[in-house]
């Protein structure tokens, strides 16, 4: 019977600790988080934000811009908040709408107020090895693994999934604690093959259910980035966590795992660019 790793526990733990934290900074660190359109996933990540970091006394401005936005006015705001010194995180909730290019939003962002690690630059620093910023839900996962004394080094990690937001920096974390990394997507041939080899398992597909027991080895660990909604509106992860509970050692549930943990290393973020 595996043991479920609580990213809802030690997302609370840490938070305590920046509340104490930032009562002692002569600064207040501020954050601000840009969204377009009405996308109610991106709704509900960008409140969630909002409310941790008014718990941990955090000065966050949310700013809503329409689905009409043109990418000047958005790249107009970023500039403004490049210059203005009350605030040391920056950040643009994606997806974005199909008018205006991410990749030039990701880089109008100053790097260094850049708290998601999307930045060209602070990917180019993570890849090789001289991490800065890191994207938060990778950076969240390190610490759950770290957590629990999860062996790395020398072990076999699986990541699903190869998006810029998850799967990459995540395979680049893992090879950084000298973990064997191999990255597989949608059009892996013999998926399974590949998992069931795997000591860490890590999945951000996107696909509610899309790994189960046949999966997955005896003893792995098994992280589930997943947030889908089920035919019943239920809110499910990437694995099947019933099915594959009797097989794994440690496994994060879904939710209370790794979404309250992306959140918190956001606010870690801010606080440590507040202290530069
Ligand atoms: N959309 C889904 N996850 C994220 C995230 O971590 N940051 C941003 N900016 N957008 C997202």
């Amino acid at each position: 019977m595996g043991m479920i790793m609580n990213g809802r526990e030690l997302a609370d733990e840490l938070q305590l600790e920046m509340i104490e934290e930032v009562k002692k900074m002569p600064v207040k660190p501020g954050l601000v988080v840009m969204i377009v359109g009405e996308n109610s996933a991106s709704q509900t990540y960008v409140k969630n934000k909002e409310r941790a970091a008014e718990k941990i006394g955090i000065n966050s401005k949310i700013e809503r811009l329409p689905e009409s936005v043109t990418e000047k006015e958005l790249l107009d705001l970023i500039s403004k908040y490049n210059e203005d010194n009350a605030y040391h995180g920056i950040l643009v909730q994606l997806p974005l709408p199909a008018h205006i290019d991410e990749e030039k939003v990701l880089l109008a962002i100053d790097a260094k107020k850049d708290v998601d690690g999307f930045h060209p630059l602070n990917i180019g620093k993570m890849m090789s090895g001289d991490a800065d910023l890191i994207p938060c839900t990778p950076y969240g996962i390190m610490m759950l693994l770290k957590k629990y004394n999860v062996p790395l080094a020398g072990k076999n990690a699986v990541v699903v999934g190869r998006s810029n937001i998850v799967g990459k920096p995540m395979a680049h974390l893992l090879l950084q604690e000298d973990a064997t990394v191999t990255i597989t997507h949608s059009k892996t041939t013999d998926l399974q093959e590949v998992t069931k080899r795997a000591d860490v398992l890590v999945v951000a597909i996107g696909k509610g259910h899309f790994i189960n027991s046949s999966h997955v080895k005896e003893g792995a660990v098994v992280i589930d980035v997943g947030m889908n909604r089920s035919p019943e509106g239920k809110l499910i992860g990437d694995v099947d966590f019933d099915d594959v509970i009797e097989k794994v050692s440690l496994i994060t549930p879904v939710p209370k795992g790794v979404g309250p943990m992306t959140i918190t290393m956001l606010m870690r973020q801010t606080i440590d660019n507040a202290k530069k």
